[in-house]
């Protein structure tokens, strides 16, 4: 097992490059199962849940490889072996992604109930009620969903998500793509991420739009073809490094990221009095730390882009800690993700918990270093952060959650000025 060492205390400065978004890729790489030509990814982070979904599909039987520097070639010629096996799902959720695109162009998979991060009960009730509607069959056995489509393929179908949902939007999109006739999904989700991936669907031949608020039509194709597509930065490890910037009172310079999908984040920066120049057309944001006894306490609450993402919820709590008064957290996507903050009470934060959704931040309070741990990707980055600030030395362990979807983490935040070194242990 690896943990990571990190004294605090150094003010960050530089530059960082923000890497490919976790939350895009996975799906493109899964867009990629819709066509048997060749399709080439480019800005593709090097995390383990994009190694996970690569081992998955060269299971399947399809060819996925990594080209050079920050590239990922993809060709699904045939499904050999359409099944993916528990041990990957519960490493990482987001492998239900292959439900649609399987179903869609070979018509049958088996995949585990998904695990990925253990927050809240994280149901697929609405891909499996999407994929329903298209005509699919599902049967639920022994922990795995057996899909099957109708012979003559499966078909358009008018959806309306009861809840929004990201990946659930995401898969009845892609298996429209190639369904007969059209497909409507109502209060679709609105992430920046889903409008990439729909530009590389686009680019392969799919019909899509965004015909309305909060729906997008898809017109169903009877095939597709390869496309090269470069993904889109990823706004929730901008978001980790612009408060590891704010909270040490550095100054970094965030590249390779589009400011305007940061709104959320930026409109909170403002009511805490974060400073920031944002430069859309240089792909840039710049935070230059303001010293901690001039930042606002602010209340917060978690919701569907363009709401404050739940992803940012976390990281921003360690900033709480530092504002002047009381800050409020309500989350309200998930259960159970507020666990984090009893590892920041562990190292000299005031936080209450008010109910299972809602926590109540005091500060200022100084961090001091302790051993803490986590068992989430968002709230693993949040004890880096809380490292970062904290006097002394913390040792943070379960960073294979970390490693998930953050690229390097240790070596960009080393580059900045951070001490902190990944130890076996
Ligand atoms: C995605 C992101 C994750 C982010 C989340 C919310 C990926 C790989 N992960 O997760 O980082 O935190 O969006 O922005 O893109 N729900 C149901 N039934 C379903 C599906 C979802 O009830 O079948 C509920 C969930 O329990 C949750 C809400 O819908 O309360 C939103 O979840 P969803 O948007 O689906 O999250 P993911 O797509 O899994």
């Amino acid at each position: 097992m690896q943990k990571f060492v990190i004294t605090g205390g150094a003010p960050l400065s530089g530059h960082v490059r923000i890497a490919g978004a976790k939350n895009a890729v996975l799906k493109m790489m899964a867009a990629a199962v819709l066509t048997d030509e060749p399709c080439s990814l480019r800005n593709v982070p090097k995390i383990s849940d994009v190694a996970i979904l690569r081992e998955v599909m060269n299971d399947i039987g399809f060819d996925v490889r990594r080209s050079n520097g920050d590239g990922l070639e993809l060709q699904a010629r045939e499904a050999t072996w359409p099944f993916v096996p528990l041990e990957a799902a519960l490493k990482m959720r987001a492998s239900f992604i292959l439900l649609g695109p399987m179903l869609a162009r070979f018509g049958r998979v088996i995949l585990p109930n998904p695990g990925g991060d253990r927050i809240g009960r994280r149901p697929v009730d609405l891909h499996v009620m999407a994929m329903e509607a298209m005509g699919a069959t599902i049967a639920y056995r022994n922990g795995y969903y057996f899909a099957s489509a109708p012979p003559d393929g499966l078909k358009g179908a008018h959806i309306r998500f009861p809840t929004v949902t990201v990946m659930g939007t995401e898969n009845a999109m892609l298996a429209a793509t190639l369904a007969r006739g059209t497909t409507v999904l109502d209060n679709a989700a609105l992430e920046p991420e889903i409008d990439d991936l729909i530009a590389m669907l686009c680019a392969m031949g799919a019909e899509i739009e965004r015909s309305g608020e909060r729906r997008i039509e898809v017109q169903g194709v009877a095939r597709l073809g390869g496309a090269e597509h470069r993904v889109i930065g990823d706004r929730l490890e901008a978001e980790t490094f612009a408060i590891a910037a704010a909270i040490t009172g550095g100054d970094v310079t965030l590249d390779g990221i589009d400011p305007v999908h940061l709104a959320a984040f930026l409109e909170v920066c403002d009511r805490m009095g974060v400073q920031y120049e944002a430069d859309a057309s240089a792909s840039s944001l710049a935070i230059r730390g303001t010293a901690h006894t001039e930042l606002r306490a602010v209340d917060v609450r978690t919701d569907p882009y363009p709401g404050f993402a739940t992803d940012y919820q976390a990281p921003l709590s360690v900033l709480l800690t530092q504002a002047v008064g009381a800050s409020t957290i309500h989350e309200t996507i998930f259960e159970d993700r507020l666990d984090h903050t009893r590892e920041l009470v562990k190292m000299g934060a005031d936080i209450e918990l008010l109910d299972e959704r809602r926590a109540r931040i005091t500060g200022p309070t100084p961090l001091h270093g302790a051993e803490v741990g986590i068992a989430d990707l968002r709230a693993g980055a949040t004890l880096i952060l809380a490292a970062l600030t904290a006097t002394g030395t913390s040792v943070i362990s379960g960073i294979e959650h970390v490693d998930r979807g953050y690229e390097q983490i240790e070596a960009k935040l080393v580059a900045l000025g951070a001490q902190i070194n990944r130890i076996e242990a």
